[in-house]
């Protein structure tokens, strides 16, 4: 369901809408389904999905800014039904972007699935980071360390933190049946970030883009299984921005 209202939401993404607007969309998207957006109320969050514009790395909050062309927009998910967070996010482009911009966001979903697929069960975490940040050095960007992913299930954010860097002092295992997130941020410019007056919206000093992919997965016999699909098991982070 996560992975539905994504790809609802995203299609709505183009100039001169407003991420207000999305978060309507996204918040009826909910309600039909009978699940609950996860983010509304979630340590006082005032919406029902985050929208991190350009420069913002992740948490923005929707609001009465349209978009414009040249825009990238990460777009990020909760539903929680039966008990359960599914928790996905995909950074879409509005309209067309700039060659650098598009690299970014490619090599941001590169590294994403990089590290889903570098899970094997019995072995060390570190593996995800290795693998995104592998995809993220070759093409000149890099890692933001502060955000990892987390364990989810019944809770929202769990045990235990996925590092997207290599974390020499992360001893956890993968194990069958774990499940958690996979949601790496990379940065086009340097590593400084402030977070806004309004507690939340974390953006880049320098202005310059970030992007950001995430599925929820779990750790199977021999790998990790992407939760975060729709029925036909595609999502919006598979298809190019
Ligand atoms: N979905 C975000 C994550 O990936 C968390 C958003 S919490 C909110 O973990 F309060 F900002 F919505
Ligand atoms: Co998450
Ligand atoms: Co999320």
């Amino acid at each position: 369901m996560a992975a539905e209202i994504l790809k609802l939401t995203g299609a709505a993404v183009a100039p001169g809408v407003t991420t207000d607007e999305l978060d309507a969309i996204a918040h009826a998207a909910y309600i039909d389904r009978n699940a609950y957006p996860s983010d509304l109320g979630y340590n006082g969050f005032r919406k029902s999905i985050c929208t991190s514009v350009n420069g913002v790395i992740c948490h923005g909050i929707p609001d009465s800014r349209a978009l414009e062309p040249g825009d990238i927009i990460n777009i990020d998910v909760t539903a929680y039904i039966d008990g359960m967070h599914g928790d996905t996010s995909a950074t879409f482009a509005v309209g067309t972007i700039d060659e650098p911009t598009r690299a970014l966001v490619e090599a941001t979903r590169a590294a994403t699935l990089a590290g889903i697929a570098a899970v094997r069960p019995g072995e060390s975490m570190q593996r995800i980071g290795r693998a995104v940040e592998e995809v993220a050095h070759a093409h000149g960007f890099s890692v933001v360390r502060e955000y990892g992913g987390h364990g989810i299930g019944a809770t929202f954010h769990a045990e235990p933190h996925v590092y997207h860097h290599v974390e020499r002092t992360d001893g956890a295992t993968a194990l069958p049946n774990m499940s958690f997130t996979v949601e790496p941020m990379l940065l086009s410019g340097g590593p400084a970030f402030t977070q806004a007056d309004d507690g939340w919206t974390e953006h880049t000093d320098d202005a310059m883009p970030s992007a950001q992919f995430e599925h929820t997965v779990v750790v199977t016999g021999d790998g990790a299984e992407i939760l975060t699909v729709t029925a036909d098991g595609t999502s919006a982070v598979d298809s190019a921005a």
